[in-house]
């Protein structure tokens, strides 16, 4: 059975793709509440993960997770994609990258129980960590070609053949 830093986060995941699916119901009109929650809620993930469980995994372990190279260029992609108001294509995108991603990190033997293992008898505190982590501060949507292009190149960086 899966531990409970991983279960916290897989469950973090499921919350997202629902938030997700409703914000999606009808994608030519994306719910904006439901995509803020979706918003906020996925870069709070990703501090997660980037601040709290890779640090502490690397850390404990005493070297780097051996794809958190890999997930953080993900992480890159998708906050990237955040920035500018969704459209169809872009939450298709993002979905695209999260079913590669997620898997990567929840499968067994992944990045979450890799980092449960390295964590040990720490587990706790660090779930602990997890759990307290604060809100991000969400910017304004920008809407324009610079950042439409950062996306494009932050998807190249991750190796996402994915057009936006
Ligand atoms: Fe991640
Ligand atoms: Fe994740």
């Amino acid at each position: 059975m899966a531990g409970e830093i991983h279960q916290h986060l897989a469950g973090d995941h499921r919350r997202l793709e629902a938030l997700l699916a409703r914000a999606v119901i009808d994608p030519e009109n994306i719910d904006p509440a439901a995509y803020a929650g979706f918003r906020a809620g996925l870069l709070r993930h990703i501090g997660m993960e980037e601040k709290v469980l890779l640090p502490a995994a690397q850390k404990l372990s005493g070297a780097p997770l051996p794809l958190a190279a890999k997930l953080r260029l993900d992480h890159g992609a998708l906050a990237a994609l955040l920035v500018p108001p969704p459209t169809e294509t872009i939450v298709t995108a993002i979905r695209i990258i999260l079913e590669k991603h997620d898997p990567i990190e929840e499968d067994e033997g992944g990045i979450y129980d890799q980092a449960e293992g390295a964590a040990g008898g720490e587990a706790g505190a660090v779930l602990s960590r997890l759990k307290n982590f604060p809100d991000v501060k969400v910017l304004p949507h920008v809407d324009n070609d610079l950042v439409m292009n950062a996306a494009r190149r932050a998807l190249a960086r991750a190796g996402h053949d994915v057009k936006v």
